[in-house]
């Protein structure tokens, strides 16, 4: 069969692209390899720029969002147990972020999708794609053990890190970028409410922590851990006893429950560039990763749609293709601003047993300007709300 868009991945920035379009009457197909009830489940992200919200708004996303979602003024940064508070909202002319965990973003995105009645496909599994320098690439699938075939007018590559898109870019037109930290996060849900209205970005010389939430009965913390660590490791006991070191504070309590879920996350930066040959554009994780200490793997995978949704209307509606032509080089400039944001705040805020200690001091001496330099404040808190942020007056 032949559709307009055929969507790669269900993840935020296949289905946000998929109801975008719908939006504007363009035609697509999204195929997803994974049962709804587990796309519908990982537990990822939690922390909407206004950005996203406002991306989201436009795709009529937004109705639990409004009701559920927690909007946050502040963030608090803590050194060895001394806090300081980042004002976001002062800082950056009213600009907030918004707890609301990844999960929901895409139960409402499916939702919306199937309430139009438009096509989705779970446990199809894209396997190759072809003609992409022709005008109909071709996507291979395999679907209840049949192997079909998509004919699109554009194929958007959406199928996160371990995916095929980027992978059917020729390997001779790719340059790669990556670096890999020396620790790893233990993430756990809780069903305990937060301890805190704002979330605490900790660094402790035992390592860093943070403390984040879901609702106001679910908190979501982390805990920085060994690379060879495993869940053996870290029975609950001792998950908790380092949250209260690395997370304390003279006359405040971390408040702990019942542990629902962990795991181990990786962290590392990545880009692959470009992000398109032919008819083929990627978005999100499929072209890029990064650690998530600044929380913007979500909020990115979320801009490069809205860049690739503007691209594909002005082709569609006007049949310009320079919008299209530049989607790569408008995405790296996003792409390397959040690459360094994401870094220097993964490096300002772990503990690294293998840095020297001159290194040391000048990770202390960051962090002592930003928490005394209000010029220094700013420019964290402009890109944790995220840039161009609109600004409310
Ligand atoms: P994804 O959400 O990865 O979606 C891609 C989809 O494509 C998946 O559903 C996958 O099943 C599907 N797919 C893959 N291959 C195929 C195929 N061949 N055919 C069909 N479908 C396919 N970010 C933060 O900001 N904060 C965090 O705390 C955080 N924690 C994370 C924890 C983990 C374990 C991971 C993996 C990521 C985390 N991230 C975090 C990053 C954030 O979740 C991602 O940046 C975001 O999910 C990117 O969205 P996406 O739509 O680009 O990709
Ligand atoms: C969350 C994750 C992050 O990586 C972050 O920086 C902030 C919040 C979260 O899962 O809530």
């Amino acid at each position: 069969h032949h559709t307009q868009v055929g969507i790669i991945g269900a993840g935020p920035a296949g289905l946000l692209l998929a109801q975008l379009l719908h939006q504007q009457g363009i035609r697509s197909v999204v195929l997803e390899n994974r049962p709804r009830e587990r796309v519908e489940s990982r537990q990822r992200a939690g922390l909407l720029e206004q950005n996203t919200v406002d991306r989201l708004r436009q795709a009529g996303a937004t109705t639990r969002l409004d009701e559920q979602g927690l909007v946050h003024d502040g963030v608090i940064l803590s050194y060895n147990g001394q806090r300081h508070r980042i004002d976001l909202a002062e800082l950056t002319g009213g600009s907030r972020v918004t707890i609301y965990a990844q999960t929901e973003v895409v139960k409402d995105l499916i939702q919306l999708r199937l309430d139009m009645g438009e096509p989705i496909l779970f446990e199809a599994e894209a396997t190759s794609i072809d003609g992409l320098d022709t005008s109909t690439p071709m996507i291979q699938y395999v679907h209840n053990g049949e192997t079909h075939t998509l004919a699109c007018d554009f194929v958007a590559g959406c199928d996160g890190f371990h995916g095929i898109s980027r992978k059917t870019i020729p390997e001779s037109l790719t340059t790669v970028y990556d670096k890999i930290y020396p620790y790893c996060w233990l993430g756990i849900l809780a069903k305990v409410p937060p301890s805190t209205h704002e979330l605490i970005y900790a660094y402790h010389d035992r390592g860093f922590a943070l403390h984040s939430m879901r609702s106001p009965e679910i908190s979501r913390l982390y805990v920085q851990c060994d690379v060879t660590d495993t869940l053996e490791d870290w029975p609950d006991e001792r998950i908790w006893a380092e949250l209260q070191i690395r997370l304390g504070t003279a006359g405040w309590t971390l408040h702990e429950g019942p542990i629902l879920e962990k795991t181990i996350t990786p962290m590392r930066s990545f880009v692959s560039e470009p992000m398109q040959y032919g008819r083929l554009f990627l978005a999100g994780d499929s072209a890029h990763i990064v650690p998530p200490t600044g929380a913007k793997g979500l909020n990115m995978a979320v801009a490069d749609t809205g860049q690739l949704f503007d691209a594909l209307m002005a082709w569609y509606q006007n049949g310009s293709t320079a919008e299209l032509a530049d989607y790569t080089a408008c995405c790296m400039r996003r792409v390397w601003r959040v690459q360094e944001f994401s870094n220097f705040m993964t490096e300002l805020l772990h503990h690294d047993p293998d840095k020297s200690l001159f290194d040391a001091h000048l990770q202390a001496s960051r962090f002592n300007q930003l928490i005394t330099s209000p010029t220094a404040s700013t420019v964290v808190a402009e890109n944790y709300v995220g840039l161009a942020a609109k600004k409310a007056s």
